[in-house]
């Protein structure tokens, strides 16, 4: 006998899912975009060892780093300055780009790399772009990237920037992030935070690159080069073909420049913001549609932490200014969670419900790691889902006590994750275990039955932040959480219909800020349907530690079964973690699956994440 059964009934639907709940959010923060999606491989930090050369770095707000270099010697050695510990591979092009400018008596400059090199003549007493190609002719992770000059005077270098010669090509973009992020099909990624976004002045990132202001960012309290900015989130969201949504500041910006951003974004170019972007060379209006206002506005770490009615004035305010530089827009207020701030959202939803189209939620949990309770973690993080699913609902019980049933008001759940013990000044590098991809899987299967109600949802975050995706200079490799995402995502069908499971259940334990709870499913199962009702994908997580746990399968509205296959989400072990030495630790593999007729019997293994697809007569 089957340890559990699971009836799916095509004919009961449950509801539409709306693909954005597998969206994805990057932040600047850590190494999510620079030293992740950008593929700069500066800043400069410069090393001199010779006592006839004099350097150092200044930095200028209003244009990034200087290097100053002071040649001492009238002779024809090159000396220079060097930036060390670069990652290159033989045979790969290397793209410098900077200005430089001399004085004195000094001749020539060299810029060397990986065993490349470019000479050029000094450009004394002006500034001159140069744009170098640096084949390298050998692999090293510790190469250095020097800049020298020969003669005596001052040699003066700015706006550095290098990045592999095809990542330049694709307007600084890093191919191999690109890649993979496509192929887990994201619908929207957030921008450009997070705790970020409440300090972000959106008119540092537009502007010729090589002219934009570093700036200190209170937010994670590091330099922001502002590389990135808003035409590059377009180019990177055209790319990877998925739907651009902004986040403004509500923290130290006004409604005015909000409004100035959604022009800038959405103006024809004839209008003040909609010219200087067509000036920049995007002449078509960029359609940003989603649109959040503040972050997190209730906590007392973000940057215009406000009470609730001040917030939901605000955005009222900010609404009426955004609206009216693009009456299209869709707003996301921040929303907050239920249970550790009772009242916000009632509050916010009375003042602004009419102008909002989602209320935000973020959900990260434990908040805590105990490497001696393995077991408490594991059976804490996988029955997380349930936890979700029961704020989830109290966000929507009070959205309807508010703005009435079928109001329209959305959830956005556009911050979700396993958070243990990561922090700011490590730049949140946690490290996943398949334990979080089958967290990652519940959550999809939660949001599969709140599919009424959660109508876009973005992990936090897609790289190498709470990552998705990691990379180091020269690799990318998928996390559980990646995994899980591209299971869901390339099986998963688009309508909800009826699934209930029967089986045995455990107590998981109080860890962190996971409640203890009774009666967790081990198996936990959503169906979901095509719209003509011919495909049939059962995701199934089988959340025991270490039983393979079988279930009878039975479809109680007379349909037969035609085709089968089965995709899981697998490792050696609940801690298994994909490596840049073994990428596929965890992975994706096809199973054998015995279906026919109405009913059938399958068998999940321990810690999994199956989808069985059926093909349905
Ligand atoms: O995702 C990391 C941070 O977590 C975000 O910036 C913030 O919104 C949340 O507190």
């Amino acid at each position: 006998m089957a340890d559990a059964t699971i009836t799916v009934d095509t004919s009961q639907r449950i509801g539409v899912i709306n693909p954005d709940i597998y969206g994805h959010f990057i932040e600047h923060l850590g190494r999510c975009i620079n030293g992740g999606i950008w593929a700069e491989m500066l800043p400069w930090t410069v090393g001199v060892r010779n006592p006839d050369v004099l350097a150092h770095l200044e930095h200028d707000v209003e244009a990034g780093a200087h290097i100053r270099l002071r040649l001492l010697r009238d002779d024809a050695l090159f000396r220079g300055v060097s930036h060390g510990g670069l990652c290159v591979r033989a045979g790969g092009a290397y793209s410098l780009q900077c200005s430089v400018q001399t004085s004195g008596k000094v001749r020539q400059i060299r810029i060397s790399l990986g065993g490349a090199t470019v000479t050029r003549s000094a450009p004394a007493g002006r500034w001159e772009r140069l744009d170098v190609q640096l084949p390298a002719r050998w692999d090293a992770d510790d190469a250095a990237l020097t800049i020298a000059a020969c003669g005596s005077g001052e040699l003066l270098v700015r706006e550095a920037s290098l990045m592999p010669a095809e990542a330049r090509a694709r307007g600084g973009l890093r191919s191999d992030v690109l890649d993979m992020v496509k192929l887990i099909n994201p619908p929207v990624i957030r921008w450009p935070g997070g705790c970020f976004a409440d300090a972000y002045q959106w008119r540092d990132g537009i502007g010729p690159r090589d002219r934009r202001p570093v700036r200190f960012e209170p937010a994670w309290r590091d330099f922001e080069p502002n590389d990135f900015g808003t035409n590059e989130y377009i180019t990177w969201c055209r790319a990877v073909e998925t739907e651009p949504y902004i986040c403004v500041n509500t923290g130290s910006a006004s409604a005015e420049d909000a409004a100035a951003w959604v022009q800038y974004c959405n103006g024809p170019a004839a209008s003040e913001w909609g010219r200087a972007r067509a000036e920049e060379g995007y002449p078509t209006p960029h359609g940003v549609k989603y649109w959040g206002i503040g972050n997190e506005t209730y906590g007392s770490w973000e940057i215009g932490n406000v009470p609730a009615a001040d917030y939901a004035r605000l955005f009222v305010q900010f609404a009426e200014r955004m609206r009216a530089a693009d009456p299209d827009i869709k707003l996301i207020a921040v929303g907050a969670d239920p249970v550790a701030h009772p009242d916000w959202n009632r509050t916010v939803l009375e003042i602004a419900g009419e102008a909002m189209d989602y209320l935000a939620v973020h959900w990260y949990g434990p908040h805590k790691r105990d490497d001696a309770k393995q077991s408490e973690m594991y059976h804490s993080i996988v029955a997380a889902p349930l936890d979700i699913d029961r704020r989830l609902r109290l966000v929507a019980a009070t959205i309807d006590e508010v703005m009435g049933e079928g109001s329209g008001v959305g959830i956005a759940f556009d911050e979700w994750n396993v958070w243990l013990d990561a922090t700011g000044d490590t730049g949140i590098a946690e490290r996943y275990e398949l334990r979080d991809g089958l967290f990652a899987a519940g959550v999809f299967n939660c949001m599969h039955r709140l599919c009424d109600r959660v109508t876009m949802a973005n992990l936090a975050q897609l790289v190498n932040v709470l990552p998705a995706i990691v990379t180091s200079p020269s690799a990318a490799w998928g996390t559980p959480l990646y995994h899980a995402f591209r299971l869901y995502t390339g099986s998963c069908q688009p309508v909800c219909v009826a699934c209930e499971t029967d089986g045995p259940t455990f107590s998981s334990p109080e860890f962190g800020n996971i409640p203890a709870m009774p009666d967790v499913p081990y198996l936990d199962a959503s169906a979901t349907a095509s719209e003509d009702g011919q495909v049939l994908a059962l995701s199934v997580v089988n959340r025991h530690m270490t039983d393979d746990l079988s279930a009878q399968i039975t479809l109680a509205d007379g349909r037969t079964i035609s085709s089968a296959t089965a995709a899981e989400l697998s490792g050696e072990s609940a801690r298994a973690t994909g490596s840049e030495a073994a990428p596929d630790a965890v992975s994706i593999s096809l199973a054998d699956v015995d279906a026919s007729g109405d009913t059938f019997t399958h068998t999940f293994p321990a810690h999994s994440a199956t989808v069985i697809t059926l093909g349905l007569e």
